[in-house]
């Protein structure tokens, strides 16, 4: 980690605001927590959705020469001999003779404990992957691992997908999934844990094609973080020295984030070459050769290898999206998340808990929610629940008042600008769908009135593409 610069949010801030309102808990909490394992409360749930979502969209949905894959987390213990993990996914380890802290040897610095200053050990490797047993009784039962990358899963279906999809090269498989790494060291929150969400994608090429696919791939996945409200000046491209380069990459570029501790790694982008499918097809006796019509040629296709973490970019989006900014005279923490990965979309509050205000709010929650995630929320000043939205992210409240019930019109207001504008309630969920599209945005016209904080104001909606 290098070239750190003062920032905004530290990961305090950050920590606090996910176990205040229920993004993220330490797992196990009332047995005093399980070290670097956490649960997704509920708006930390949805929010996780979205990332997948919004990545699943982009790399499988909206592409054709891509498909999906959910393969199984236990998989052959012969997978792992050839995939080269039982002999080379470790890191080397030291321990401090003093306080008995273990430490990864790129953490240390001078030769001595980073904790106390204490005497090392000699470093001795440490295999990173968790075992466990198969069958009921554990003497006799087969070791099996926890994956500890989801592309395996991929590798051992490349045939499977060719032969079922009929999919030309080039063409990618992708895949969202669990996995699990003993780390010898954890922390920064979600950073690094040892249970933990990948998002990968295994791109089939031609050899000799590898090179522009994998410059294409490193621009598609900078640009998907950007496209969803990454600062360009927090994201950087570092490319691994010969001496760092995983065992089975050609060339590897890390896609770095400038976390509150520094820039480190959010996504890898890696060209495997044929190492897998070679190392696969060797220990299996399976041919998994591509036959190109075109050519009549057979040969094994590399592979270029996006491969992201779900949740260091949950990490990254929340780091990013986090502001506090002085209003009225009170600190506003506003989380702001773009459209898609807000938790929730809409807010919908009555002014009062009187009735025939309140059939009114409820019957435009329930309308809202068959197309989003509406919360629905009564309780304190409006401003308070105003607040209280801005803090989780929520692009726009809708409020429900007395001059409703005659005109029937309610209010928008939107997060970022507190701008707000009135609009027949017939016309709400389309107003909402284009706001949250991205395709319309506040227009406010010279002279119009317009809502803003506790100001009171009135402005029709205009449309602009
Ligand atoms: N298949 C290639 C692979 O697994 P990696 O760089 O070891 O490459 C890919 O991992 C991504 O997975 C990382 O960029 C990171 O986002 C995420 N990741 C890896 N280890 C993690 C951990 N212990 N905790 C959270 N995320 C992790």
């Amino acid at each position: 980690m290098t070239e750190e610069t003062p920032r905004k949010v530290d990961m305090e801030k950050i920590v606090s605001l996910c176990r205040r309102r229920g993004f993220i808990f330490p797992s196990s909490e009332i047995y005093g927590g399980l070290s670097s394992c956490w649960d997704y409360g509920p708006l930390g749930v949805e929010l996780k959705r979205n990332v997948k979502e919004a990545w699943w969209r982009v790399v499988v949905q909206e592409r054709d020469d891509m498909v999906g894959l959910d393969a199984s987390i236990l998989m052959h213990p012969q997978t792992w001999e050839a995939s080269g993990h039982i002999e080379g996914f470790a890191d080397p380890l030291v321990e401090c003779k003093s306080c008995h802290l273990r430490w990864r040897t790129d953490e240390i610095k001078d030769n001595n404990c980073p904790s106390c200053g204490g005497e090392l050990t000699e470093p001795r490797m440490f295999n990173l992957m968790f075992k466990t047993f198969m069958g009921p009784i554990e003497e006799e039962a087969d070791v099996v691992y926890l994956r500890p990358e989801t592309a395996q899963g991929i590798f051992v279906n490349f045939q499977n997908v060719v032969n079922t999809t009929r999919k030309k090269l080039p063409f990618g498989i992708a895949q969202i999934g669990k996995a699990f790494r003993n780390e010898i060291t954890t922390g920064n929150f979600i950073f690094r844990s040892r249970e933990f969400e990948q998002m990968e994608i295994e791109f089939f090429v031609k050899p000799g094609t590898d090179k522009e696919w994998f410059d294409y791939w490193l621009e598609e996945r900078l640009n998907w973080y950007v496209k969803l409200g990454i600062r360009k000046e927090n994201l950087r491209l570092r490319q691994h020295g010969k001496d760092e380069l995983a065992h089975y990459a050609k060339e590897c570029h890390d896609i770095d984030y400038l976390f509150p501790m520094g820039w480190s790694e959010l996504e890898g982008i890696a060209n495997r070459g044929d190492f897998d499918l070679v190392q696969h097809a060797n220990s299996s006796g399976k041919s998994l050769e591509y036959f190109d019509e075109k050519t009549k040629e057979h040969f094994v296709p590399y592979i270029i290898e996006p491969s992201a973490g779900v949740d260091r970019s949950i990490l990254a989006f929340l780091c990013d999206a986090y502001d506090e900014e002085l209003a009225e005279g009170e600190t506003r923490v506003i989380l702001h998340l773009h459209h898609s990965l807000a938790p929730i979309k809409v807010a919908v509050l009555p002014l009062s808990r009187r009735d025939p205000l309140v059939a009114l709010a409820k019957q435009i929650h329930a309308d809202l929610r068959q197309c989003w995630m509406v919360q629905y929320d009564d309780a304190q000043s409006i401003g308070r629940r105003y607040r209280r939205q801005d803090e989780i992210g929520t692009p726009f409240c809708i409020t429900v008042d007395f001059q409703s019930l005659e005109d029937n019109q309610v209010t928008i207001r939107e997060r970022d600008s507190m701008n707000q504008i009135r609009v027949p309630v017939s016309e709400l969920k389309d107003t909402l769908a284009a706001k949250l599209s991205g395709e319309e945005l506040f227009v406010l016209p010279p002279g119009g009135k317009i809502w803003k904080g506790g100001e009171q104001g009135m402005i029709s909606p205009q449309r602009e593409k």
